[in-house]
């Protein structure tokens, strides 16, 4: 016979809970949570931590879970799934948390939605190449209505990590290595993933990851030690999950990596002190795939047990299938190694996200059918696919105005081992995207000419293959060719998650290949397609026009054609530095000075004897078809006190013969500070749109706040002196002048 005080208390459960109360006139979101923590047993609490996979070896379009799962969601030993998808399948299991368990608390189901679900939208890091934050925002909310179509709530996304060195696979899944610039896209895909309402049915919780510092891995091998001082730490790689944090991100996902000794699974000082304490965030952390396991092999975990007590205890609150929670946090909380308080509290963080989703006032609402088969793959989609797609798009070379084609030009041959391929547009992490759907960059060209000129087409080699018996029938079609497209670059398994490279050359004999073609006379307009910046000098010598387009997705192909043509004005800028020689790396814009910086003058100062010290192209870089010019740079004062700010503006002049977009980058230096201050760092970035001949005053506003950093005693300040500033095209050429802040 239950309790009477039971009784009363699941009749106020239902009566807070149940979905025909709106959640407006029901009492606040922490008092629903707290009424269901107060029903649930402990067993149903460890439930609510822990998050297993779908069964990916069924192979579908839509996961099952694996044997046995069922069961312990009907027990409530489950909180959350990835990777399941479809809304039948979601709606399949919801049924049975919501009807078979004993309190009905509703799954969230999780998936790696990076850069579309089955429309394949451009990779992250050619999105940021955009420099557009508002078009990013649009590309989550777009891949947002479409997953969530499918039953899915939630989207390990964005990656906020920033990354200064290209060896690293995944710095195809972030913006790159600026921290402005990484907290501008970070918050556009929170803005765009959650929207203005969270409990709506098209809008996904968002996942800040890898929280942190994954991206400065020693040597850009995955997963790799990571050891950097605190404020390079809190100034480069939290910046940007500050500002995510800020715009009210949902969740939080751990990384695989220590930080200096301490694994970001296990780090208190960074899960709780900093997350939670500085940041107030009251949303939830999940672990990174078994991350919590790999507390033993990082060396401070004896076995699971002692890694479910490091980690709850640091504030990770949801385990992705470690088992670590399932298996241990009983035993834990008996031997008081964990206390009911810090369980309590991981458990309200994820009913809340749960009640902010509105799953408990309409559980299926995400599992709809008919909506999934109309909003998948619609024409609307694939379109905001492709308009992402020509703006990410980066000009890095264009000599003597080579590009846009004649659209009368008659024999084109498209060439290489990129040329034709569907599956590498899609790039890593392309979840649910399928080639079938994807425009070649031959199709698009074949599109975009129709039967006015002759494509001709050869592979010519591999990717990385070094068989070289395909470069005759190449050399052959160049030979016949007015011009050559020969799209070169790296397979979508070359950069993600465990691909590292110890090189950045272009893979294989590729290199070799547009060597013959060369040869031939004919000029090469290179289509770059790969997830990191490479070491192309050869390609920048001797093509008459380089184009980055990095993994476009579903309409590369029309995308690059647009752009090769001039339907499009290349627009983007590069998030990364380019260098000339993998042993650069790590080579960034905004580096510090040192006590001897390079003066080719001089011997005994700080570069590669060996070879050019400078970068292949600078971070910021791009071109266009048209030449923009920066003229009457100019500051409202000289002089600025911490409570004053100052307006910076600059006439920029379209010089040329196109319409075209450029992005207005501002830049400041702190001379002399109580710490070294970088040679540069982005404060402020305006893309604007200048037809031929027109001319823009383009104006920005530096306050105190933007010239802050942390001083010798690890204060958040801006100290008095002289700062210059820099305005201009990218992070190399900029007009520049200079102020002093005083107190
Ligand atoms: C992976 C990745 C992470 C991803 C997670 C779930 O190992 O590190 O980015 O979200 O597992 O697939």
């Amino acid at each position: 016979m239950k309790s009477k005080s039971t009784v009363i208390l699941l009749f106020i459960f239902f009566l807070l809970t149940s979905k025909n109360l709106s959640p407006q006139s029901a009492k606040t979101i922490e008092q629903r949570v707290d009424s269901v923590l107060a029903l649930m047993t402990q067993e149903e609490k460890i439930g609510q931590l822990v998050q297993f996979t779908g069964d990916w070896d069924t192979g579908t379009h839509s996961t099952e879970p694996k044997a046995g799962k069922r069961e312990l969601v009907s027990e409530g030993k489950i909180g959350s799934f990835l990777n399941i998808f479809g809304a039948d399948m979601t709606r399949g299991l919801q049924k049975i948390a919501v009807e078979k368990s004993r309190l009905k608390i509703p799954l969230i189901f999780g998936l790696d939605v990076i850069h579309g679900f089955r429309t394949t939208f451009p990779v992250p890091i050619a999105e940021a190449s955009s420099w557009e934050p508002a078009l990013v925002e649009k590309s989550a909310r777009m891949q947002a209505i479409e997953v969530s179509a499918s039953g899915i709530n939630w989207t390990f996304n964005p990656m906020v990590d920033i990354a200064r060195d290209p060896r690293w696979g995944r710095i195809v899944e972030g913006s790159g290595e600026d921290p402005v610039l990484g907290a501008a896209m970070a918050v556009a895909r929170v803005k765009g993933y959650q929207g203005n309402d969270l409990s709506a049915n098209n809008t996904i919780a968002a996942c800040l990851k890898h929280f942190a510092g994954y991206g400065g891995a020693e040597g850009g091998r995955d997963y790799n030690t990571v050891d950097f001082s605190e404020r390079t730490f809190r100034e480069v790689y939290l910046k940007p999950f500050k500002a995510a944090v800020d715009a009210g991100a949902a969740t939080l996902m751990a990384s695989f990596n220590e930080i200096g000794g301490v694994p970001s699974s296990a780090n208190h000082q960074l899960l709780t002190k900093i997350l939670r304490d500085e940041w107030k965030f009251d949303g939830f952390v999940v672990s990174d795939w078994n991350s919590i396991g790999e507390l033993i092999p990082h060396g401070v975990a004896r076995d699971l047990k002692q890694a479910a007590e490091l980690a709850l205890n640091a504030g990770l609150d949801m385990d992705m299938e470690s088992n670590a929670y399932t298996k241990h946090l009983s035993e834990l909380l008996a031997e008081g190694k964990v206390s009911g308080k810090t369980l309590d509290e991981s458990v309200r963080r994820i009913l809340r996200i749960k009640f902010r989703l509105g799953l408990f006032d309409d559980p299926f609402k995400y599992c709809d059918a008919e909506r999934e088969k109309k909003t998948i793959l619609s024409k609307e989609m694939k379109d905001a696919a492709h308009e992402v797609a020509t703006k990410a798009i980066v000009l890095l070379k264009n000599e003597n105005g080579f590009l846009p084609l004649n659209k009368e030009t008659k024999k084109i041959a498209v060439i290489g081992p990129l040329a034709n391929s569907t599956a590498d547009p899609l790039g890593p992490w392309n979840q649910q995207g399928d080639a079938k759907d994807v425009v070649s960059v031959l199709q698009g060209i074949k599109n975009k000419c129709g039967d006015k000129a002759k494509i001709l087409y050869e592979e010519g080699c591999s990717i990385a293959g070094k068989e070289t018996d395909g470069f005759g029938k190449a050399i052959q079609a160049a030979k016949e060719a007015d011009v050559v497209v020969l799209v070169v670059g790296e397979s979508l398994d070359m950069s993600g998650e465990a691909r590292a490279r110890a090189t950045l050359d272009l893979p294989g004999v590729q290199e070799e290949l547009a060597k013959e073609i060369y040869k031939t006379g004919k000029p090469i307009v290179a289509v770059l397609m790969n997830g990191r910046p490479l070491t192309i000098n050869w390609l920048n010598e001797h093509a008459a026009a380089i184009l980055e387009t990095w993994f476009l997705g579903i309409r590369t192909g029309d995308a690059i054609a647009d752009v090769l043509f001039g339907d499009v004005n290349p627009s983007g800028k590069l998030p990364v530095t380019f260098p000339k020689y993998v042993g650069q790396v790590p080579m960034y814009y905004n580096h510090k000075n040192t006590g001897r910086p390079y003066d080719p003058k001089n011997n005994y100062t700080s570069y590669y004897a060996d070879y050019d010290n400078s970068p292949l192209y600078p971070f910021g870089y791009g071109l266009s078809y048209t030449k923009f010019v920066y003229d009457d740079l100019k500051l409202s004062s000289k002089k600025i006190s911490k409570t004053e700010s100052l307006k910076i503006s600059i006439e920029v002049k379209n010089n040329g013969s196109y319409d075209g977009e450029e992005v207005v980058q501002l830049y400041i230096r702190d001379l002399v500070g109580s710490v070294t201050r970088p040679v540069k760092e982005l404060k402020s970035f305006q893309k604007i749109f200048l037809k031929k001949d027109e001319t823009k005053k383009v104006e920005f506003t530096l306050t105190d706040e933007d010239l802050k950093f942390y001083n010798l005693d690890m204060n958040f300040v801006s100290e008095p002196g002289m700062f210059k500033v820099f305005v201009g095209t990218n992070s190399v050429e900029c007009l520049e002048d200079e102020f002093e802040l005083i107190n």
